[in-house]
Order: structure tokens, then sequence, then C-alpha cells
């Protein structure tokens, strides 16, 4: 039995990070030999060795998830903490880890510092200190209007990039401690920050708007060492800085950086000291952004128009690490890209005004270079100046934020992987710091609606407590000073500047991030300190929305966005989609009310519970009286106000609206989704949860236009912002609004982890205490595979479809539980090779499971001249089976095939083809070979 993932406020060993009272701490013990914990205990001290601990749990036994610690804590001073954990089978493991305060309330003594010289676009702001006595520690607090990199005697210092992250400047301000103890020595120490705009006075926002928070760059930054003899001294900034020019000529986020080692860099001058307030500096939330990892050059390749280009193979976000060895006396520039256009040229267009370059002059002197202060979204680098280029010379660096990944899932379908691996990787390149919209052209922002929607399978993917918490920290700064009201944009850098006012629009299912992100935060971490931290940001929504309602409990005022970028508008130049914006308004209010209403319970707030259950009574009747006619159909024709209907609770007749939904689905669109943003996030789900899990699967696995696996097929490594990034004849979509790596409908894998691979969370157990285990295989898959290290510890879910019936294996970690609801069961299955009586809801403890049984319905489909048409055509061994004996088939004009509902058997009777018996039994007997996931 051994204790892992000892974490302090979701976080390994936080050096510095935000602690306002008290913290939690959470792990999972995995190669235990008992089913579960039946104690555990928690110690923090000051000192490695437990004397004297200052907190002592005692022994606990209500098991939880997470464990919140109230303490009051110092600044500056690392704690130890220890878990003891005893199961069942009376074993016991013990665990220790730390955490360190950072400066806390504590008044800074440092002055915040710039420079006079406005020519200088990246100082280098620096000084000279003398330790002259044996030192056993040091950190360095470090605030910065700006982005830094801080090194010491010629080294950087940590590995994290552009500190101090991006955050609502004028709320708070973020200070890195770093543990500098390694880098100084005794005597002469040089000390260095170089800084650069980044998002607090660069040029930001699609309307590139120029010193949003503030017009100075400048940096703050207390030294604090601890000698061995017992004293301490603190060096701080102050004017006995000195400020020079950096080998830098720009940098910024969205255009990149000139490097210019021919530059000759003026002698120091003084700096100045700036006005600016102390009092916002608070330690971090955000998690460090790493080199997370690094991806070898597939290719180069010279374009038609005769430009050298890289291929990295993978859309990926970060930049290109280079060693100029080989070609150290050569200036060149690169051109990060997404993707070729239709004739295999560059395509930049749809960086729009991002000039995402990379610019280097040499001294001749070789050296590996990668930009600081900025960002790439890319696959694809053309590189000029060069005359040949070496593949090894580059290597491609992954820049987020550092998270573990916790979920994986593989099926029979290479194209479904490959659409869970792009995925995941438009996850990673848009978790850095900020959940993104995208990390290519010139927009990079924290878009709610985005992140709201991908905030499910964010969980599920990642570790994502801690990137949420400080995302969601941003969200309640905005909305003290919005009246509760959520910006489509966070951090909303929409500081009065009139082109950036629509940053600051509140819009349904955009601000509704305020509720949905802790409530999943909660429902997979457990964590009852961290969703009260967040109740506020969630009734100050709520109570935003009541404001805007005018008593009818409708939102139906103000500017939305409806069901973003939605097919079912017959004008493909908007973004709107058809569901009435009232409806999709009304409807998220509800939602929202809803789960408010379940934080309020969860977290013993009874009355708040109260009152907005009934307020979500209301709007429900309110929305039913607007939207829905006397016979209970949703009266919108598309596709999400169905799903809408379905997931936020206010259809009156559920199975006449999945019905409808259907109808739309197979009959108005052919077998397709119209969706748009809002809609597609919860579409699958619907239709898994009401009994209609084939349609799901046929949309997540349908190839053509549009679907998941178009993208795919058209060699997308990330999912796009639009169905149609790529049209079906090769051309890309227009420009001013398309990016090729957008998360936004990667959310599909929050449908593939709960409904396919049935690895559902239970509100009343939440963080995965217990989960309902529902897989919903399909005969379209053969089989699949999915596992989630949830914080509770990992499961795993394998299904497969054999021909003697279902198979499963379930792993349930330890201190864990699953309620089974397999489908299609009979009476008597068997579990682990015993027969048993299974039962609907029977729980199972930690442990593995092979179950099997011979369904109660056809899994195994044998398809013959009753299969439906459209299967039989649609599936291309199936026609090919059919066309090679009756070639006649394949004239059948495609509108027909459209149409027609039937049989195979009846399409060819309609067009008068009769085949003779010997044909008829040659075609089925190849028909039966034939798999249906093939
Ligand atoms: C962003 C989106 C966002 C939308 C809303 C776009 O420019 O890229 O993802 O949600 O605007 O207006």
């Amino acid at each position: 039995m051994k204790i892992k993932n000892l974490k302090i406020d979701h976080v390994g060993t936080p050096l510095g990070f935000l602690i306002e009272d008290g913290f939690s701490v959470s792990y999972q013990v995995i190669n235990a030999k008992g089913k579960k914990e039946i104690s555990c205990s928690i110690q923090v001290s000051e000192n490695i060795g437990f004397e004297n601990p200052i907190y002592d749990s005692g022994i606990l036994t209500e098991i939880l998830p997470v464990y919140p610690v109230n303490m009051s804590l110092k600044p500056r001073t690392r704690y130890y903490v220890k878990v003891t954990s005893v199961s069942d089978a009376e074993e016991i493991c013990q665990e220790t880890t730390w955490f360190e305060t950072g400066k806390m309330k504590e008044p800074w003594i440092a002055k915040w510092i710039g420079m006079r010289d406005k020519r200088i676009k990246v100082p280098v702001i620096h000084r000279r200190i003398r330790l002259d006595k044996e030192f056993i520690s040091a950190r360095a607090y470090v605030g910065c209007a700006g982005v830094y990199v801080f090194s010491i005697n010629g080294k950087k210092v940590g590995d994290e990039y552009l500190t101090p992250y991006c955050n609502d400047y004028t709320s708070w301000m973020q200070v890195i401690t770093h543990d500098i103890t390694k880098h100084l020595q005794k005597g002469e120490n040089e000390l260095n920050f170089m800084l650069s705009d980044g998002w607090y006075k660069g040029s930001f926002t699609y309307e590139r708007v120029e010193n949003i928070y503030g017009k100075e760059l400048s940096i703050i930054a207390e030294i604090h060492v601890k000698y061995e003899d017992g004293s301490e001294e603190v060096l701080k900034t102050d004017v006995d800085w000195e400020v020079n020019d950096s080998v830098y000529e720009t940098a910024g986020i969205y255009d990149g950086v000139h490097l210019n080692y021919k530059k000759h860099c003026p002698t120091s001058s003084p700096v100045t000291l700036i006005d600016m307030e102390t009092l916002k500096l608070k330690d971090r939330l955000s998690l460090p952004v790493k080199a997370m990892e690094v991806r070898g050059v597939e290719s180069v390749f010279v374009t038609p128009k005769g430009e050298h280009c890289i291929d990295l193979g993978q859309n990926i976000t970060g930049w290109l690490r280079i060693d100029t060895s080989q070609f150290a006396d050569k200036d060149f520039k690169i051109q990060y890209f997404e993707v070729l256009t239709p004739d295999g040229n560059v395509y930049t267009e749809n960086l729009r005004t991002a000039k995402a370059e990379f610019i280097y002059e040499t001294d001749g002197n070789a050296r590996v270079v990668e930009p600081e202060f900025t960002f790439y979204g890319f696959r694809y680098a053309k590189i000029v100046g060069l005359d040949e280029i070496p593949p090894k010379a580059f290597v491609g660096i992954v820049v987020y934020s550092q998270m573990e990944q916790t979920g994986n899932i593989m099926t029979s379908n290479a194209l479904v992987n490959r659409l869970f691996q792009n995925a995941l990787w438009g996850h990673k390149d848009n978790f850095l710091d900020v959940p993104t919209d995208c990390p290519q052209r010139d927009e990079r922002l924290g878009w709610t609606g985005d992140a709201q929607i991908f905030s499910g399978t964010a969980y599920y993917n990642m570790e994502s407590a801690a990137f949420f918490r400080k995302y969601l920290y941003d969200m309640r700064k905005e909305q003290e000073k919005m009246n509760g009201g959520v910006p489509v944009v966070v951090p909303c850098f929409s500081t009065g500047h009139p082109s950036t006012a629509m940053l600051k629009s509140c819009v349904a299912g955009w601000g509704d991030a305020a509720v949905v992100i802790p409530w999943n935060s909660y429902l997979h971490t457990g964590d009852k300190r961290m969703l009260k931290e967040q109740y506020p940001g969630m009734k100050g929504w709520v109570e935003y929305i009541r404001k805007r309602d005018d008593g009818s409990h409708l939102w139906n005022s103000d500017f939305q966005l409806g069901d973003w970028l939605a097919l079912d508008n017959p004008n493909h130049d908007v973004p709107f989609g058809m569901t009435p914006t009232t409806l999709v308004a009304s409807a998220y209010y509800l939602y929202s009310t809803l789960l408010t209403a379940k934080a309020a319970r969860t977290l013993g707030y009874e009355k708040d519970g109260a009152m907005y259950d009934a307020l979500a009574v209301e709007i429900c009747a309110a929305i039913r009286r607007e939207f829905l006619t006397p016979s209970g159909r949703v009266a919108s024709d598309t596709q999400t106000a169905d799903v809408l209907a379905l997931k936020m609770e206010f259809a009156k007749d559920t199975s006449y609206t999945i019905q409808s939904l259907s109808k739309k689905i197979l009959t108005a669109y052919g077998g397709y989704l119209s969706t748009g943003f809002l809609g597609t996030a919860y579409l699958c789900s619907v239709l898994s949860e009401n009994n209609k899990n084939d349609i799901a699967y046929k949309l997540l696995l349908n190839k053509n236009y549009p679907g998941w696996l178009y993208e795919v097929e058209k060699g997308a490594t990330t999912v796009w912002e639009r169905w149609n990034s790529i049209h079906q004849d090769g051309s890309l979509g227009a420009a001013d609004m398309n990016s090729f790596n957008h998360y936004a409908y990667g959310a599909v894998m929050e449908w593939m982890y709960q409904y396919p691979a049935g690895l559902k969370p239970i509100a009343e157990a939440a963080g995965f205490q217990k989960i309902h285990y529902a897989p919903k295989p399909d005969p379209q898959l053969q089989w699949l595979e999915a596992s989630y290290d949830s914080i509770s510890g990992k499961y795993v879910s394998y299904w497969e479809i054999r021909e003697e019936g279902l198979f499963f294996r379930l792993k349930v970690p330890f201190n864990a539980k699953a309620l089974l609801f397999l489908p299609d069961v009979p009476e008597i299955i068997k579990m682990n090779n015993e027969t048993i009586v299974y039962s609907e809801g029977m729980e199972v403890a930690a442990g593995e499971y092979e179950i099997e049984y011979v369904p109660i319905k056809q899994y195994y489909i044998v398809y013959s001249w009753k299969s439906d048409a459209k299967l039989i055509l649609e599936n291309a061994k199936l026609a090919a089976v059919l066309t090679e004996k009756i070639p006649a088939v394949q004239a059948i004009p495609e509108i027909m095939l459209h149409m027609f509902q039937g049989s195979i058997e009846g399409l060819l009777l309609e067009i008068g083809i009769v085949p003779d018996a010997a044909i008829r039994s040659e075609i089925e007997t190849g028909w039966k070979t034939v798999r249906s996931w093939g």
C-alpha cells in the first residue's frame, strides 16, 4: 500500500501559492490489499521530523477525496504535511510532502522600478549583490507589470515561461516565489530581470489595443537570504538598480520576437521608481507554464512557391528551439503557421494581424536559441535565410500549464482514436495559463463559453482543478466589478477602451462558466472547500441574470451569441445559429439556477437551495409557456432547441422530444448534426441518455461533412473552430475567423468517457468516490477502452462486442465503488468466471471485474436483404459486396439514397432490380462476413 499524488490545494509541492485561510489535502492510495481506507490522519509541521506538529487532525474515519485543513499560517515558511492511511486489511502507509507560503499579506519593502528610456523595448534591469557569509537558503519574491525572465550569474532561474502570467491586473498582480538558493554564490552575484510587455501592456486583443493595464513596464522583487549564522538579509528592488538594453529588438505575444545579437547594448542607466501600489500584489495561483513536451521535426520540404518549411506533424503551442551551430553565421526568420493552402503553400491569413515571427540576427557565434515572451500556435514553420534546413537543428517545444494527463480513450476505430488525440492536443495547446479559444491568431483570449463547454472533458483528460481555480479566481474578480456579471472573456482585457467593449458583454452560455465550471470541479474533485470559494461566483451570475429578468422569468434582453457557429442558419456567413437566442439564454438561466441550487444544498446553504429550486420552477414554467407548443413540442426547428430542452430539463415529454431530435437528425439533416458550440456540447449525451445511443455513435462516426471524423479525414491534428474550417473541396474557410486549434467541439470526449465508456460521476459521492458504471456499447464500434485517473484513483473501463456476447472489464480503485448499470443485460451474468444474479445498480467495491453475458438485444449485426438501405450503402465493405454482383446499384442517384427509407431489398425493388435467388444468397453470404464496426 502506497500513497501517491499527495497534493496541497491540488498542486504538488506548491511554492509560494496563494493560501488565504487554510488549504486542502488530497491523495490516492495504490497497491493496497484492502478494499478501502478505514481511517487516516494529517499532520502539519514546520520541521521534517514532525517534532511538535502544529496541526494534527487526529484519526479521521469519515473518508473524503479532499480534506480541508483550517489553520493559520505564517508568510515565507515551509510546512511539511504528513498523511497516514490505514486500510481495512490492516495496512498502514505514510507519505510526506511540503508546501511553502509566499509573502501572504506581509508588506513590501521593495519598490516598483522601471526605466526612463522609452526606446528600449525589452530592458534588462539588473544589479550586482554581494553575499559575504555562508547562506543556507534564498528566495526571490517577484511581481511584474509585464512578463519577466529572471537570471542570476547568466543562468535563467527556474524553468517557467511567461511569469507572472496573465490575469486581471487591475484587481490583483501575481507574485512568483523562486527558490534561488542554488543560483547564488558567496561573493559577487549578478541579478537580471529581462522584461517585456506581455499581456500587461503589449498590443493585445483582436483590436490590438496597447497599454491595456498600464503604461510602464516595471518590476518589484525582494530577495530574502538566510545565513548559516541565523541572520537574515533582504535585498530589494530600489533606485540602486540599473537598466540596460537586451538583444531583443521587439517581443510580443501575437507578433513574436526579434533577437539581434549584432546589437550594441549601450551602457547602463539608472532605473526610475514607478509609482504603483503594492497592495494588489498577491501570491500566485497560476500553475507553472513549462516546456512540457518536445517533438522532433517530421519532415522538411519546399513548397511549390519555393519556400523552405518544417513540418512537426502536429499542431502545437510553443516554439522551435534552434541549435544554430550548423548555420552560426546566418541571419534567419521563421514564420509560424498552422496549415498549407490547397496547393501546398504557406497559409498565414487566418492568423489575422498576428505576425507570429521569430527573427534572428547573428553575431556569428553558435548557440541554442528559443524565444521568451511569446508563443505560437503552429504545425509548420517557414524558414527564410537558410539555404538548407538541417532537421535535427530544430526541435518543437510544446508549452502549456503544468498538468498531468489523467484520461485516455482507445477504440477499435483508428479515426476515433485520432479524434481523441486531436481533442487532447487542442486541450494542451489552449491551456496556457488561461483557457484560450485558440493559440495562433490575434485573439488567444479566455473565452468563457469555450471553457465552460470543455470543462467536463478537461477534467477527464488532465488534472484541471488548480488550473480552473486560478481562472475562476480571475472570473470572480471580474464579477466583483460587474455586479455578478461574467464577461465573455476572462481576464476581460476591456478597461474602458471603446473597441474592446464587446469583451465585457454578459452572454448566456458564456457567463454560465461561473456556474458550470465550479460544478464540474466539484463533481470531479469532491472538494467542498473549493466549491465554497467558488459559490459566490455561481450565485453572483444567477443573481445577475435575475436582474436582467423583467419578471417574465425569461432572459429576453441583451446581446446574445446564441448557438455560436451552428450550421442551421441558411446564411452560412452569419455565425449565429437559428435557435432563438431568448430560448438559449432562458435555458441557461434555468440550468445555472438548478446547478447553483445543487451547490447550495451541497454546502448546507439550505435557504439558498430552496430559493434557487423555487426560481428554477418558475423559469421552467416560463420557458414551457413561451417555447413549447401545447402538445409539448419545442417550437423551434433546430436540433439545439431539443438538446437544450432535454439537458436543461424543460422538456415536458422527454420521449416526444427525443423523437423530435432524432427525426431532425435523421430526416431533416440526413443523419448529420447541425449544432454549434452550445448544442454540440450536449448533443451526444442527450441522445445516449434517452435511448438513442445508436444515433450518438452515428454522429461521432460520420466521416462526411459535418462531423468530427470529417476533420480527421481531412488531416486535422487538433480540433477546428468550425465544422467547415476546410471545405469539402479542400478550400479553406473564410480567413477572418478560422482557427485550426479550437478545443470547443472536442467536448464530445466528455460524452465518450461518460456514456460509451460509462465512467459517470455521482454528485452525492463527488470526487469519483463512487461512480455509475453505465457503459453504452454500440455495434458501430467493436471495442473501447477508457481510463480515468481520478482524484480517488484510477478507473479503467473496457468492453468488447464478441461473437458470444458482451464482455466488460472494469477496474475500480481502492476506496471507491461502482454501481453497475449494464446494457441489455439478462438476469444471470458471469462475473470473474462465476455465475451471478444481476440486479440493476448493484454495487461493486475496489477491484477488477470481468463481466460477460449474452445481451437481450442483438449487438452483433448480421446484415441481410432486410437491413436498412442506408446502412448497407454507407458501409464501404457492404456496398462493395453488393456492387460487385449488381453494378447498377452505383447509378442510384444520391438524392434517392438520401430520401429513401426502408430495406435494401425495397430500394432495389423501387428501381426495378430483382436479383435472382442465387445472386441474393451469394450477396447475403458476403454480407455475413462483414462486421458492423468495419
Ligand atoms: C472566439 C470564440 C468565442 C467567440 C464568441 C471567437 O472569436 O474564437 O471561440 O467563443 O468568438 O464570440
